[in-house]
This record gives C-alpha cells, sequence and structure tokens, in this order.
C-alpha cells in the first residue's frame, strides 16, 4: 500500500492550459476505441500515416511459395525492416520468436487450396486465439462476386464482430477471381461493401485507372497488394502512384520476398511509403543497398 505519510500536497495543475484533446491520424478511424486504436497506430506509423506490411501468408492456399521456403532463414532478417509481419498462426508458432515486438496481423480465414474453388473459405482463427497471440489485426478474404461471395462476407462480418468485443481490428482482403475485371469499378464496389459492414481497413490492388476513385470513396484506409514479381523499379513505381493517389500502404509479399535482395528491396519500398521517395531514387537506394549486401 503506498505510503499515506508525507503526502505531498498536488499543484502543478496546469490551470489555463486546456488539455488536447486531438483527432485520430487515420482515416475513419476516429469513433474507435482506445485499444483498436492503439492496435492500429502500431500497424501504421503515426508520422507518415502509413504502412509497411510485409506478407507471407501465401502458404495457407499455395503451401510452400517461391521465397518462403524457409520463413526462418529468409523473412525473420526483413523484420526490422517492416511495420507488421502478416501470416499463419502456424508459422507464427513454429517459426517466429515471441520475443519479436513487431505487430502481428494474423491470416484468420482459409479452407480452400489452390487445388479447389479459393473462395470457399470459413474462419480459420478463433478470437481467443488471435487474443492468445496479441495480434495487433486480423485479416480476412473477401470474394465479392465470387462464387461463395456471401459465405466470405460473412466470414468478414463474424470476425468484426467478435474484433470489436476484443478491440482488435479487422482487414478485409478483397481477393478477384479469376474471371473478374480488375478496373475501378470492380475495386470501388469491392473495397466500399467491405468498409460498410464494418472493416476497419481494406487491401486491394493497385490499378493505373482510376485508382484515386477507389480510395477516395472508401472511408477506412486502403493498403495495396504488391501482386506478382515485377521488376523492382516497376513494383517502386507502383507503390510510389498508390501512395499519391490515397493509398496509406503496402501489405507486399512476392514483390519483396522474391526480389534479387529482398533486404534492399523492403528499404526501398519503406522510402516509398514513409517518406515519399520518387521511383527513381528508390530504385537508387535499392541498387546500393543491393550491391553493398
Ligand atoms: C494472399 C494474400 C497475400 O498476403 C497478398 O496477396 C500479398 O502478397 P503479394 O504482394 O505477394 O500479392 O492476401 O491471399
Amino acid at each position: 500500500m503506498a505510503d499515506l505519510d508525507g503526502v505531498k500536497e498536488a499543484k502543478n495543475f496546469h490551470a489555463g492550459v486546456p488539455q488536447q484533446s486531438d483527432g485520430f491520424f487515420l482515416k475513419g478511424s476516429n469513433s474507435l476505441d482506445w485499444g483498436m486504436k492503439n492496435r492500429l497506430a502500431r500497424i501504421f506509423n503515426p508520422k507518415s500515416g502509413n504502412t509497411v506490411m510485409l506478407a507471407v501468408d501465401h502458404g495457407y492456399f499455395q503451401g510452400p511459395t517461391t521465397g518462403l521456403e524457409r520463413i526462418d532463414l529468409d523473412i525473420l532478417p526483413l523484420v526490422p525492416y517492416a511495420d507488421t509481419l502478416m501470416l499463419t498462426r502456424g508459422i507464427l508458432r513454429s517459426v517466429v520468436p515471441p520475443s519479436m515486438t513487431l505487430p502481428i496481423v494474423i491470416r484468420a480465414s482459409g479452407g480452400s487450396s489452390i487445388l479447389k474453388e479459393l473462395s470457399n473459405e470459413e474462419i480459420a482463427v478463433a478470437i481467443d486465439d488471435s487474443i492468445r497471440m496479441n495480434v495487433s489485426a486480423m485479416a480476412v478474404q473477401v470474394f465479392i462476386g465470387g462464387e461463395y461471395e456471401k459465405q466470405s462476407i460473412h466470414n468478414m462480418t463474424r470476425l468484426i464482430d467478435q474484433g470489436i468485443r476484443a478491440g482488435i481490428p479487422t482487414l478485409a482482403v478483397t481477393a478477384v477471381g479469376k474471371d473478374m475485371a480488375r478496373d475501378a469499378r470492380y475495386f470501388r464496389l469491392a473495397t466500399r461493401i467491405c468498409a460498410e459492414l464494418g472493416a476497419h481497413y481494406v487491401k486491394t490492388y493497385y490499378i493505373e485507372d482510376g485508382f484515386e476513385t477507389v480510395t477516395s470513396c472508401c472511408p477506412v484506409p486502403i493498403v495495396i497488394a504488391g501482386g506478382k514479381k515485377i521488376p523492382e523499379f516497376d513494383a517502386l513505381t507502383m507503390a510510389y502512384n498508390a501512395i499519391q493517389k490515397g493509398a496509406n500502404g503496402v501489405d507486399m509479399g512476392r514483390n519483396i520476398f522474391q526480389s534479387e535482395s529482398p533486404k534492399a528491396m523492403i528499404q526501398a519500398v519503406g522510402a516509398v511509403v514513409h517518406n515519399n521517395e520518387t521511383p527513381e531514387k528508390a530504385f537508387q537506394m535499392y541498387n546500393d543497398l543491393k550491391n553493398q549486401g
């Protein structure tokens, strides 16, 4: 018990200095609870407002993806340069040391493989396990226009409901079916549905034409997936354009871990995302770091 003897009289009231009551830095997130905001502030850098999520969850439907065969050897060294790591609970528990303090975004949906219909997913992680793993957000795939569209939307809304009770944000990952057009109209539809139904942030793909209309009519932050491996300069240009057109970061996988120099690439992506570095300068940085080994 605190010592009650010799209690000093309180006097530093700073009367006349109004208590600050700032809005939260992240788009559409001001009315969230403290725990939600705190977790989002671990994912999105409060200074830049943006994030570099390193996505390494591909194995949940396609097994040992190129570059992810040995996450312990090839991905853990990238952790110091990422803002958050997006992965499955299997990899988290088997490979990632609990002493690592990087915020985790857990892949919380699954149930189909590349051999079958991908949209046939369920929630694959119970909320109490997400709490146990101390995750900063939960990611769920949403297949707008896909065969199991309704099921995937309900996975998302159930996860959001559970997450709200625990103070854990939900990331809706918009997955595009094989036969669907990857255009602004589709991505406006998909991202807006996810946000309307309560997703705290949304992941989608970058498109050249009209991406700014996708970000502007989505009331919560958007991060872009990297997509299939393209040349480093092109990937940096894509990240740059996405940020300039309103994205709040990247959730990038293959264009980092399949790069000739993943460590150089993730730092160059970080310069674009957090410092608005141009693709030319970021590519120079990539080459310099790559040559330094
Ligand atoms: C899998 C995912 C991946 O995390 C996502 O595709 C990001 O990785 P990449 O940049 O390789 O596309 O959500 O469904």
